[in-house]
């Protein structure tokens, strides 16, 4: 399986499977000289790690981050990168492989169970191999060091959906989002969402849900016109996380119905002298190139497909059966995406303050 790379200098390429020992990361390209510690990544690690509330799948892994290369030890036992690859990895150590025997031949519908084997003819069953959304793990960490390449840059994250159930956004507080087990900004949907997630989970089934990306302290100027959109850029890396199936920029596709007097982000110039946006309809991206504004993305991940209830599939045999899958699954896989989001977002990010340094000599 080739293409496990992305980015341009900032370049992260990952390795491993679900099943496996361990997966892991390489960052190359990272800037010498950045501070940090396995304590700070472990940070974001535990935020994605998996069994932490009744509403994820409950395998149990720690998740600890090693960083293994690319980095000097520091009095203050941090450490300092050198501008030499950084590889860190993971270990697995919870995996249940008798619980994918059944799925074996079988074609889970809505995985990628038949387009694996229709592509490579052999497939890690156990977990999903490489499909398996295990494999962010280390998208997280090469995140966790792509948030310090760029100075003073903070990237958020919150669900603002789940199934049909849309957060209020006047409730809006950031501060709530570490209060619940949803990464929910609204204290007033954190409930409903509890309630209705329990009916979906007793039920055997799954839901889908919507995640938004906030970046802030993006300096003006990062991007392209063309073919390197800072946008584009964004989009491809959320959209490469496991289960999404549509990206959107700022005001996305509500921009379709909106005139364009409504739509234009009027400016003027602040007290400072320097241009001010009176409102980021554009998510802080116009032609490609970001504005100075916050960052705004927002993804939607479709309900899980592994489910306990019984659809209709075939085999690898060409039989046609009926398929449930046991195991231990997220009903909703929206929540564990936030972590995932954030490092996507950060990696492009990174990727595209190296690349606007490298052509422009700026260093701001
Ligand atoms: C954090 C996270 C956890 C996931 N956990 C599961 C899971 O437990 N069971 C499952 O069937 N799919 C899970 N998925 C989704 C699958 O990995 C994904 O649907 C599958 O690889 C097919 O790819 P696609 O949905 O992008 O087409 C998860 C996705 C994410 C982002």
């Amino acid at each position: 399986m080739s293409h496990n790379t992305f980015g341009h200098l900032f370049r992260v390429t990952t390795w491993g499977e679900s099943h496996g020992p361990a997966l892991g990361c390489v960052v190359d390209g990272c800037p010498p000289g950045i501070r940090f510690t396995e304590a700070e990544l472990q940070h974001w690690m535990d935020k994605r790690k998996p069994g932490q509330s009744r509403f994820v799948t409950q395998r149990r892994e720690d998740d600890r981050v090693k960083v293994l290369s690319g980095v000097m030890p520091q009095e203050d036992g941090g450490l300092i990168t050198t501008g030499t690859p950084v590889s860190m990895l993971i270990e697995n150590t919870d995996q249940r492989s008798k619980d994918y025997s059944e799925i074996a031949k079988r074609y889970r519908p809505g995985h990628a169970d038949y387009t694996y084997d229709v592509k490579y003819g052999l497939r890690d069953y156990r977990g999903g191999g490489r499909s398996s959304a295990r494999e962010t793990a280390a998208r997280v960490a090469a995140g966790g060091l792509a948030r310090l390449v760029v100075p003073g840059l903070r990237v958020r994250a919150a669900l603002v959906q789940i199934g049909e159930h849309r957060i209020n956004r006047d409730n809006w507080d950031w501060a709530e989002v570490d209060n619940n087990p949803f990464f929910c900004p609204d204290a007033a949907m954190a409930p409903v969402w509890e309630d209705y997630l329990d009916a979906i989970r007793k039920a055997g089934s799954s839901v889908g849900a919507v995640i938004e990306v906030v970046a802030d302290n993006v300096p003006a100027g990062l991007g392209a016109p063309i073919y390197a959109k800072l946008d584009q850029d964004i989009c491809a890396n959320l959209m490469s996380i496991n289960a999404v199936k549509g990206v959107e920029i700022g005001n996305g596709f509500a921009a379709a119905s909106i005139s364009g007097e409504q739509n234009a982000d009027e400016m003027r110039i602040g007290e400072d002298g320097q241009p001010v946006f009176l409102s980021n309809n554009s998510g802080g991206i116009l032609g490609g190139i970001s504005t100075g504004q916050p960052v705004v993305a927002r993804f939607a991940v479709k309900p899980t497909s592994s489910i306990l209830n019984e659809r209709r599939s075939i085999d690898s045999e060409g039989h046609e059966v009926d398929v449930k899958t046991k195991g231990r699954h997220d009903p909703c896989v929206g929540i564990r995406a936030v972590p995932i989001g954030e490092a996507m977002v950060a990696c492009a990010l990174a990727d595209h303050y190296l690349r606007d340094r490298g052509q422009t000599g700026r260093l701001d």
